[in-house]
């Protein structure tokens, strides 16, 4: 069996038969507010705990904000291994000018380029991309940004780094078709209660549970409950 990389949340890692395989780009969709950013987390501290460089990069979410509200979680936030760069287009020029990662903002193929020229330096073994929307604005065609992504997809297959990237939960069809993978976050309104849902929609090289599986967002992050059913209440 190929290896598998866990995803930090064991019930998910059930649902994919054991995790997501290595060096590949996976999809993560979701509308506001489900977890995405939680579940990126859970993915980047999980590679920090193996001892693994993990590379984070935020682009709608203020970086101080992150560390805040996931430090509060117990996640290791200020771990060197945890690498996270502000990408907000809020952060000053300057400021970024400071990074090597300045050009991140610039679209897929600046990151790319500065995640292959570093890797000598840093062997990150996962990156998060939250979300690949911003990355996705830059490019000047849809034409473009598939040869984008494909050439980011082969660098990180190269490199081994296994990606995941957030989107929202419209408007990512492009991304659904070049990713790897996909899994998805619902929320549902059952007799005025919201119900939380996660189901993986494609892995490619793998078989994996298609139901969709209830989870739940708690002071301690995700928990994906992969022996129940939605509809079980
Ligand atoms: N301690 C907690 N207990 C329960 N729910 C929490 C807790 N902390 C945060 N949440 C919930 O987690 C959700 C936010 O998670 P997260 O930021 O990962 O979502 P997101 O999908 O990335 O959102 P966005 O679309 O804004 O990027 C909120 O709905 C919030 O209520
Ligand atoms: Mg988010």
């Amino acid at each position: 069996m190929d290896e598998r990389i866990s995803t930090g949340i064991p019930g998910l890692d059930a649902v994919l038969n054991g995790g997501l395989i290595g060096g590949r780009v996976y999809l993560l969709k979701g509308g506001p507010g489900v977890g995405k950013t939680t579940l990126g987390m859970h993915f980047a501290m999980a590679g920090v705990a193996k001892g693994e460089s993990v590379l984070y990069v935020t682009l709608e979410e203020l970086a101080a904000n992150i560390r805040a509200d996931f430090g509060r979680m117990g996640f290791p936030v200020n771990d060197p291994r945890f690498n996270l760069i502000d990408a907000t287009p809020t952060v000053e020029k300057y400021v970024l000018m400071k990074d090597p990662f300045e050009t991140f903002a610039e679209g897929l193929e600046a990151l790319r380029n500065a995640v292959v020229e570093r890797y000598r330096e840093v062997r990150y073994s996962r990156i998060v991309i939250d979300p690949i929307t911003m990355l996705k604005l830059p490019a000047a065609s849809e034409l473009d940004y598939r040869r984008e992504f494909l050439a980011f997809m082969k660098s990180m297959a190269r490199l081994r780094i296994t990606v995941l990237m957030t989107s929202e939960l419209e408007g990512a069809d492009v991304e659904e078709y070049l990713a790897d993978g996909v899994v998805e976050m619902l929320t549902f309104e059952s007799h005025g209660r919201l119900m939380r849902g996660i189901r993986v929609k494609k892995l490619r090289g793998s078989s994996f549970d298609p139901a969709i599986h209830p989870y739940e967002i708690t002071d301690r992050g995700i928990v994906v409950y992969h022996d129940r059913l939605l509809t079980d209440h």
